[in-house]
């Protein structure tokens, strides 16, 4: 059994060293991994914290204990300031918790659009990096490795989001290194993030000096999230089993999560916020204009890595817009030969490079604004806004020099979110390759 249970670990191991920085180099990266521990400007609900957020009542800028901004005050319930060296301390000898994802190949309808989800096979999570998968590949329950010094002791295992406070999963009793050889008291919740501010998810493998009973840690969780609206708040955990666990973790690791289309639809089906705004925002063609177009526009941190686009997000965004073609039946006879559409709908969909026949775009579109905030309704109703349609291939086409744009359609004050009560300044036209 023992033996078996060493190959495993083994075989992990040869499949982290052809993977992730952390893994090329594990004594830099738990290095590393322990300053991120205690830096107190790492993570959103650090000192970044009130310019990052200004004031916003925004579900990311939530912030359950604005006093603790590392990690490891997080984690300990003790003070950056104060308690710094036993912070330091309690995180010197901590090791790396392996955390493996696997998860089939599958497709997913999030913002309009269908994406598909390579298969993720051995997906070992590096502490420092962004998680370079999909959120839906996270949902089936991760392996979690250690390195245990003996076959005597036991673990407790905790999957906690340290930005927000939500339990993830919780394993007592844990030995053979593994989370199925404990006793689940909490269930394993994949966790997902609609937002480009990175959030910590911890691993947290805390040695135990007895076997821990069941029922009373089960209780004792109910109790924690009942008293804090459903957050759980690991400090108290740990403070009411401070002669049954560890006073130091043995192992930890960090899933970094941001924005990505299955967790921002995810959300957007809670009626909590519709951020597809912002994964349109990193698409290629925009940023060509704005490139091009000098448009001043506040950009996020491109420093972060996301699998599904390269570039940057637009900070700015408040609005989601849906752009909706009835196309009518349309006849035309050209070239001695009849072309014609029947009616239907059409739903402009930015992430399909798919082109669309000028036939169903030539008349006047619905557009309908929407906050990405839902709970943030009435601020946009009170606000004006223009709608500006422009062709920019001419401009964004290389080697032209006379760069111009050619305006599709410009509607100014716009009220209560309806386009049909503004000024129509310039008429629709629509989109054709064939524009003067
Ligand atoms: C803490 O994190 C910030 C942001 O990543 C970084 O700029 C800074 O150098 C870090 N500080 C230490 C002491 O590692
Ligand atoms: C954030 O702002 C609040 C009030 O404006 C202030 O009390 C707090 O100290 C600030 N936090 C940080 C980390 O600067
Ligand atoms: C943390 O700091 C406070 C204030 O200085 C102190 O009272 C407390 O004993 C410290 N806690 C630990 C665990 O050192
Ligand atoms: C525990 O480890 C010892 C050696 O360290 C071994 O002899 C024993 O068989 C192990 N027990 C189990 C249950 O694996
Ligand atoms: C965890 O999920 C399983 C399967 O859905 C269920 O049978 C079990 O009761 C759950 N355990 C807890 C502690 O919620
Ligand atoms: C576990 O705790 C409960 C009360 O919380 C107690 O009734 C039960 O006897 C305990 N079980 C063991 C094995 O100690
Ligand atoms: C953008 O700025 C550059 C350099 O300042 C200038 O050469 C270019 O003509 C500007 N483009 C537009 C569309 O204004
Ligand atoms: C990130 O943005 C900065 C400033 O906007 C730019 O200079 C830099 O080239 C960008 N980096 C990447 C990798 O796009
Ligand atoms: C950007 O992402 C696309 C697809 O995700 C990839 O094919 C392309 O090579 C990336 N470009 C850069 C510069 O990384
Ligand atoms: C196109 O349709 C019209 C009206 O139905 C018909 O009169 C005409 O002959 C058709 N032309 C061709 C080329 O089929």
């Amino acid at each position: 059994m023992f033996e078996l249970l060493f190959l495993t670990l083994y075989s992990l191991l040869l499949v982290h060293s052809s993977k992730g920085l952390c893994y090329e180099d594990q004594v830099t990266c738990v290095r590393t991994m322990r300053q991120v521990l205690v830096n107190t400007s790492y993570y959103w609900f650090g000192t970044s914290h009130n310019e990052t957020c200004q004031g916003s009542s925004s579900m990311s800028c939530d912030n359950p204990e604005p006093i603790r901004l590392s990690l490891a005050s997080r984690l300990f319930g003790l003070s950056d300031v104060h308690n710094k060296t036993e912070l330091t301390a309690l995180t010197r000898q901590v090791k790396l918790a392996f955390v493996t994802f696997n998860s089939p190949a599958g497709s997913i309808f999030a913002c309009g659009h269908n994406f598909k989800i390579p298969e993720v096979a051995n997906y070992i999570v590096d502490p420092l990096r962004t998680m370079a998968i999909s959120s839906w590949s996270l949902q089936k329950v991760p392996q979690v490795a250690w390195d245990s010094p003996n076959n005597q002791t036991l673990y407790t295992v905790v999957i906690w989001d340290a930005g927000h406070y939500h339990l993830h999963g919780l394993y007592i009793n844990c030995y053979q290194s593994s989370l199925i050889s404990g006793t689940t008291i909490f269930n394993y919740s994949a966790p997902s993030n609609p937002y480009y501010i990175s959030n910590p998810v911890v691993v947290l493998v805390i040695p135990q000096t007895v076997r821990l009973n069941q029922s009373s840690v089960a209780q004792a969780v109910e109790a924690i999230t009942g008293r804090h609206q459903g957050r759980f708040v690991l400090s108290e955990f740990r403070d009411q089993f401070s002669q049954e666990l560890s006073q130091r973790p043995s192992h930890i690791n960090i899933i970094t999560l941001e924005a990505d289309p299955f967790s921002v639809q995810y959300y957007k089906d809670k009626f909590v916020v519709d951020n597809c705004a912002l994964l349109i925002s990193r698409l290629t063609p925009l940023h060509q204009v704005a490139k091009l177009s000098n448009l001043s526009m506040s950009w996020g941190d491109n420093s972060t890595e996301s699998t599904d686009f390269n570039n940057t997000y637009l900070t700015s965004l408040a609005l989601n817009l849906a752009v909706t073609y009835n196309t009518g039946d349309f006849r035309v006879e050209y070239c001695c030969t009849n072309y014609s559409i029947t009616s239907g709908m059409f739903t402009a969909n930015p992430f399909d490079e798919s082109p669309v026949r000028s036939a169903v775009v030539r008349l006047r579109p619905r557009v309908t604004l929407s906050p990405m905030n839902m709970k943030d309704a009435n601020r946009y109703r009170s606000r004006v806004y223009t709608l500006f349609m422009v062709d920019v291939a001419p401009a964004v086409e290389a080697g032209q020099s006379n760069a111009r744009y050619f305006t599709h359609w410009l509607v100014t004050n716009i009220r209560n979110g309806d386009v049909s009560s503004g000024d129509e300044l310039s008429e629709y036209f629509g989109p054709n390759p064939i524009i003067p």
